[in-house]
């Protein structure tokens, strides 16, 4: 099996400051991409739980992809992995989910993809305690602010062609989201988690986001499968392939500065070449390494990022 869904595996942990406008000092951590399914399991669960426990922050986010396709539910074991990963998360820090395309859609069927019609697995994550599914809702405690948007099927697929190719269909979208957009409190960070950024850099989507928004926190690019080796010192944003299966896509990766007040943070993700994809690139899985991001606010607190990762070898 190419993925080691064993011990010993190295995490790679990306730290980012941003200011803080209130006189507190916080910490979130963002994993995207788990991707459950028969290569990903219960040691990548333990190895997060036991990461974020290190890690200490005030906030977890698990940015979409849990599930490499809807027909992984219909596995009891991997819905028990799923269930336990969100029920511990909640006990280390509330926890903040958004969905991602894998969770709801079933790209296995060409031509217009189906979406999950029974979504009870997911708002039953909802109702443990110190979950929030943030399914077009937000969530806030005086200190924090986080909207979470669930893109449509229409923002990654066309009927009739494979993937979406433009932003009109996250921008009409949404566009309807009011409570994401309109109205958000102005003497706290405000964080807008979604799983995908590719329409993101679109000029009208980013006239609703910059009023609204510090920072966009996303996953779903799998940091472009790009080696941890050469990661860090490979600048800009580009990647070696994209969840579209572009090669060599322009913008999958890093810090995104989308105007003087809003950031976009692509997470890395868990997994990269998941189960559900072409078997000929899984070996780019022995390259890349699982990916966390924390992200710290703290007042007075200049952005600054440190574009290498930290790897941190643990024997779990
Ligand atoms: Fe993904
Ligand atoms: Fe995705």
């Amino acid at each position: 099996m190419y993925f080691n869904n064993g011990v010993n595996r190295n995490v790679s942990v990306r730290k980012t400051v941003f200011p803080n406008p209130k006189d507190i000092q916080l910490r979130v951590a963002a994993i995207g991409d788990i991707h459950l399914s028969r290569l990903v399991g219960m040691n990548d669960v333990i190895q997060i739980l036991e990461l974020l426990k290190e890690v200490k922050s005030d906030y977890i986010c698990l940015l979409g992809d849990l599930i490499d396709s809807p027909t992984v539910l219909y596995d009891s074991r991997k819905v028990d992995e799923l269930l336990y990963l969100v029920e511990e998360c909640s006990k280390i820090a509330p926890t903040m989910i958004v969905l991602g395309n894998h969770d709801f859609i079933n790209q296995e069927i060409l031509g217009f993809p189906s979406v999950l019609k029974d979504m009870s697995i997911w708002n039953e994550l909802d109702s443990i305690k110190d979950v929030h599914f943030l399914n077009n809702t937000t969530y806030t405690d005086g200190n924090v602010f986080f909207g979470g948007y669930l893109q449509p099927r229409e923002s990654y697929f066309v009927e009739g062609e494979k993937y979406q190719r433009d932003a009109g269909p996250l921008y009409d979208d949404l566009k309807k989201q009011r409570v994401l957009l309109n109205d958000l409190p102005s003497d706290m960070v405000k964080i807008l988690l979604t799983h995908s950024l590719e329409y993101l850099g679109d000029t009208r989507i980013k006239e609703l986001l910059v009023p609204a928004y510090n920072l966009v926190l996303g996953g779903h690019d799998h940091n472009g499968c790009v080696p941890t080796l050469i990661d860090g010192f490979w600048p800009g944003n580009g990647g070696i392939i994209s969840p579209k299966k572009q090669l060599f896509p322009k913008q999958v990766r890093g810090i995104v500065k989308a105007d003087s007040c809003l950031y976009y943070v692509y997470s890395g993700g868990w997994s990269k070449i998941t189960a559900c994809a072409p078997s000929a690139l899984q070996f780019l899985n022995f390259f890349c390494d699982p990916q966390i991001d924390i992200i710290d606010f703290i007042p007075g607190g200049q952005y600054q990022t440190e574009n290498k990762r930290y790897v941190l070898r643990k024997h779990w």
